[in-house]
């Protein structure tokens, strides 16, 4: 079954990892939103690269140097036109949202906070857009304050307005909660901290494989990425920046390749997007991230959304049938992850259970301490979806479930 014109059983063929068995059972994996699995495609890639043309880039003059540093350059046009930048500088690869965030922090509120200056982040944060803010405004005497979040996990827009003021230098939420799954409501939210003349960041690594992004549109300052929640490799990511931002900002770490011109008195820096980008990157994992690209487009993130939107829809339903399962976050706009605890139940218990059964959920706290605070929880059961998975995973998800919920009793 499906809700869209794909075909869910040729795209799970291109995923090798997806045939197996765990412990003894088929392999169901609903941990999507850690990561997600990797389609052939993307691991042909960097095994064509390291076969066929591994050398450094940038600096070489041979056809090996030239074929990688095309390949690379490659992909971050693919990556300027994924989320609709208006100039390839304006992509910079990093290892992923949480270098990316850090960079934000370190270099944009390192020049322009200071003391009394005040910075927003939302209660739906990854513990990576928390921290490095609380870093920088203990360093710089700014202030964090947090937008409230709802009974069913969204973002209160009314509380942010209020908490607006001419103080405020930046504002950094996510596009899409990974505990809860939200989609928050982005575009207004950019618009009214630009209102008191402040810069938005949005960590986009839950939106990557699900909703469209379009950074001009959005009007966002800095936007975040991870490739490997993209259906491509770990280790790589990209900052969106504008570039009369970045242009502005003074280099996050230093060494080569950053660099215009060195001597022991005095260095100048390299132009966008290379100012950015010390050392040797991540090169394979860069050139893989373009069949990542290519895979999602391919599909079309609106028949993804589609498909993934019918699972979560369709677990919701089953999940309640469970004695004594509460769903955690139950928001009106969401992406395919669902939250839920069993009452008598610890998470960690129910995961290995459904381990036991081959199928595959995250439980904790999902790196978002303070939320589960709010929810008095110490943590969820999460099952997240991508665009391989299938009604039937979930009913052996719901089946494993019942199992428990009566074992435990
Ligand atoms: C919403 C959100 N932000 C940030 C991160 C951190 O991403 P990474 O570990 O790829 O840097 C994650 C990862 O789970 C996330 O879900």
């Amino acid at each position: 079954m499906t809700d869209t014109a794909l075909d869910i059983a040729q795209i799970r063929a291109m995923f090798p990892v997806l045939d197996q068995k765990v412990n003894g059972k088929p392999l169901v994996y609903f941990d999507n939103a850690a990561t997600n699995q990797k389609p052939q495609a993307v691991i042909d890639a960097l095994v064509a690269y390291y076969q066929g043309y591994n050398a450094n880039i940038h600096r070489g003059i041979h056809t090996l140097a030239e074929k990688a540093t095309q390949a690379f350059e490659a992909t971050r046009t693919a990556m300027q036109h994924f989320i609709h930048a208006a100039h390839s500088e304006e992509v910079i690869f990093t290892r992923g949202v949480t270098e990316s965030i850090n960079l934000v922090a370190s270099s944009y509120g390192r020049a322009f906070l200071q003391a009394g200056d005040e910075v927003i982040i939302s209660g739906l944060e990854h513990h990576s857009n928390i921290v490095p803010w609380q870093m920088i405004c203990r360093e710089k005497k700014a202030v964090l304050k947090v937008i409230p979040v709802t009974a069913v996990g969204e973002i209160d827009v009314a509380a942010f307005r209020e908490l607006l003021t001419t103080k405020t230098k930046i504002v950094a939420v996510n596009h899409a909660s990974n505990s809860l799954g939200t989609i928050n409501p982005v575009a207004e939210i950019i618009r009214l901290a630009h209102e008191v003349g402040a810069v938005v960041l949005i960590d986009g690594a839950q939106a990557a494989a699900h909703l469209p992004i379009d950074v001009q549109q959005l009007d966002c300052d800095f936007y975040c990425l991870s490739a490997h929640k993209m259906y491509g490799p770990t280790g790589v990511g990209i900052l969106y920046g504008k570039t009369s931002l970045l242009e502005q900002m003074p280099p996050y770490m230093g060494g080569g390749e950053m660099i215009r011109n060195v001597t022991f008195a005095e260095t100048t820096y390299n132009d966008l997007p290379y100012k950015f980008e010390a050392g040797t990157p991540n090169i394979a994992d860069v050139v893989a991230l373009s069949a990542a690209v290519t895979f999602i487009n391919e599909l079309g993130k609106d028949q993804i959304a589609a498909h993934e939107q019918g699972l979560l829809a369709y677990a919701a339903a089953q999940l309640l049938t469970v004695p004594r399962l509460r769903l955690i976050g139950t928001a009106s706009e969401k992406v395919a992850v669902q939250s839920f605890v069993i009452e008598g139940v610890h998470p960690f218990d129910i995961g290995q259970m459904l381990d036991a059964r081959g199928v595959a959920v995250r439980t904790g706290h999902h790196c978002t301490q303070p939320l589960m605070e709010q929810f008095g929880i110490e943590g969820t059961v999460r099952a997240s979806f991508a665009v391989y998975n299938t009604h039937a995973e979930i009913d052996e998800l719901v089946a494993g479930l019942h199992k428990i919920a009566n074992l435990m009793a």
